[in-house]
């Protein structure tokens, strides 16, 4: 976890290392430090527990001089609890170097262990100032930070990401990683460092990735890159598409409520130049064509809402492509030797493309000889570059932790990619096809109008607020809705909320309701299967009859749970397959509101990250 930014050029440091904070936090909020070398070339550091708000009133308070050269990082802790002490940057060579990290250090106790032996003296818990001390002690062997990288990366084990300055080479900032991220921004006079590119998105768009076991060095006018043994690097620049504006709150009142109203604008986007007279192309997938036409199974592996995305689409490409299509949890899927070869496309799901379950899944499958695509929406992050295709949701940079409108440009994505592999394999007629393309289409449309709901689910949410528990039911492709629903509630308002298989309901989930018990139930759309509709409609008459208060999600014009419902909240009319694109929407402004009801932090939920680079 963790997010790191670095600096050099002609402008004070501290602005720019602490706006590129600011936008990281979402990574992490433990404790912030920055590092910066003075203009008299002395190397000074402060850093705080707590959010980077508690780092700012004390340099507002206790201003630190400022230089043209620094680092920054706002923690999620691993080894080591959120202190002043194991707070960034850490120190090495007397104080006369910085570091910070991303990511564990698995070996540190051995590494710790010989320099204390040494006489190395520690001042944290963490593992990150092993890496700080051994690359001091390389330094002063070296007189070089660049080399005295080369020599510490091959003693480290696990997934990091190191920045580091020397007060005796400013003007200089050196960084390494191993399976965390690290993209370098281009400036004019002026370079930046950061996690990802929003660190440094509102001073330039010109983007460098650092790729797996590379070192990179900038200077104000300059980038290298070599690999761990030294040889040179290529170095490939390529230009970000968003903007600053966007990963800014621009008015809204939290991120998540900007994001939320994004939505319809995430799915245009996603859409956007990909379906031409009815028909998908994803022009970016012609490299995979014939693997594509060569594949027997499909496995979605993914984390937390983007493996919801991948079960709502498991129903739509085994529907469409006629593949067996298998939804597992990135973390699970490794460790049970999955049976994989060639035959099989592993298609990972992930808004970060940093999730570290995730790029383990992708390294395992491609290892397995299976075929690998990312559907990612961070240009340059590490598991589209582990993955032989990417197909980009263009939701935009997505902030607060809980995540909306990635999940349904995710969904948008593999709909997508399940007509476009239909057409390849010759699975769906034109007229099908033209079909599922005009579905799609209308959601950006559908979407606004879920959004005039809000009011309506902000009251609601208000009556709600002492809620303890919510259950949440849905069946077909509601079931990942119900899912989602109530990890939402319990990512944003801390609430037990559980997600079932509305037929599951009788085989023991059914105990759990009681006079008052709030349940949602996804309703099915009325234009699918009747069968599955009006099972749903008796499950509601069940849980009904036993006292449950049901909140029923339910498409306009379905007046059939009128008379078991408590409360109905509409979403437009859409086809079966196309309803989950709209039926979430209600549950995320449910879960945000009741967060904000109960006084809670929606940006930034306890215990949570956004991009969870640590397995
Ligand atoms: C974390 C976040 C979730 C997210 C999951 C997967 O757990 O808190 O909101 O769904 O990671 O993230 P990814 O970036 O891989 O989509």
């Amino acid at each position: 976890m963790c997010g790191i930014v670095g600096y050099v050029g002609s402008r004070g440091a501290q602005d720019n290392l602490l706006g590129g904070l600011r936008r990281l936090e979402y990574r992490g909020y433990d404790s912030a430090g920055i590092a910066v070398i003075d203009e008299h070339g002395t190397l000074d550091i402060r850093k705080k527990s707590g959010k980077l708000r508690v780092l700012l009133e004390d340099l507002a308070a206790h201003p630190m001089a400022d230089g043209a050269t620094g680092i920054g990082h706002t923690r999620w802790a691993t080894h080591g609890g959120p202190t002043d002490a194991n707070a960034h940057p850490h120190l090495g060579d007397d104080g006369k170097l910085a570091l910070i990290h991303n990511g564990i250090i698995e070996n540190f106790f051995a590494l710790k262990d010989e320099l204390v032996a040494e006489g190395y003296e520690f001042s944290s818990d963490t593992d990150s100032e092993v890496a700080a001390v051994l690359l001091g002690r390389e330094y002063r062997a070296t007189g070089d930070l660049v080399e005295a990288f080369g020599r510490v990366v091959g003693r480290l084990n696990g997934a990091f990401t190191l920045l580091a300055i020397h007060q005796e080479q400013p003007g200089l900032v050196v960084g390494a990683r191993r399976n965390s991220p690290l993209v370098v921004g281009l400036g004019n006079g002026e370079n930046f460092l950061g996690s990802d590119v929003a660190a440094f998105i509102e001073h330039t768009r010109r983007a460098v990735a650092v790729g797996h076991d590379q070192i990179v060095a900038i200077t104000a006018d300059g980038i290298s890159i070599t690999d761990f043994s030294g040889a040179m690097v290529p170095v490939e620049e390529f230009e970000v598409a968003w903007d600053a504006e966007a990963a800014d709150k621009g008015g809204w009142s939290s991120f998540m409520a900007k994001e939320i109203s994004e939505q319809p604008e995430a799915v245009a986007n996603t859409l956007a130049g990909r379906i031409t007279a009815g028909r998908v192309d994803l022009t970016e997938l012609a490299g995979i064509a014939d693997v594509l036409r060569s594949i027997t199974r499909i496995v979605i592996v993914a984390c937390g809402t983007a493996a919801y995305s991948g079960m709502v689409a498991k129903y739509a490409i085994e529907k469409w492509a006629k593949l067996p299509v298998e939804v597992e949890l990135s973390h699970e899927f490794r460790y049970r030797e999955p049976v994989l070869d060639s035959s099989v496309l592993v298609i990972s799901v992930s808004q970060s493309g940093e999730t570290m379950d995730t790029l383990m899944a992708v390294k395992y499958a491609a290892e397995a000889g299976a075929h690998t695509l990312s559907v990612c929406n961070t240009q340059g992050a590490t598991i589209p570059r582990e993955s032989s295709a990417v197909l980009y949701t263009r939701a935009g940079p997505e902030v607060a932790v809980a995540s909306t409108k990635a999940f349904v440009a995710q969904v948008a994505a593999l709909y997508l990619f399940g007509l476009h592999l239909a057409a390849l394999r010759g699975t769906l007629g034109d007229a099908e096809q033209a079909e599922g393309a005009a579905g799609l289409q209308a959601i950006p449309e559908k979407l606004t109008e879920v959004l005039l709901e809000g009011e309506r689910i902000e009251q609601l949410a208000h009556w709600m607020a002492d809620t303890r528990a919510v259950l949440f039911l849905g069946r077909h492709v509601g079931y990942p809705v119900a899912l989602e629903g109530a990890l939402k509630l319990k990512e944003l308002a801390y609430i037990h909320a559980e997600g079932f298989a509305a037929g599951e309901l009788k085989h023991g989930p059914i105990a759990l309701i009681e006079p008052g018990q709030p349940v949602f139930v996804i309703v099915p759309s009325p234009l699918g299967s009747e069968l599955i509709h009006s099972k749903v409609v008796s499950n509601i008459q069940e849980i009904r009859a036993r006292g449950a208060r049901v909140i029923a999600i339910a498409a306009a014009g379905d007046v059939s749970v009128l008379p078991f419902a408590d409360e109905v909240i509409r979403v437009p009319l859409a086809e079966p397959l196309f309803e989950p694109l709209l039926s979430v929407v209600p549950l995320q402004m449910f879960a945000m509101r009741l967060a904000e009801a109960k006084g809670l932090d929606v940006d930034q939920p306890r215990n949570l990250a956004k991009s969870v680079t640590v397995e």
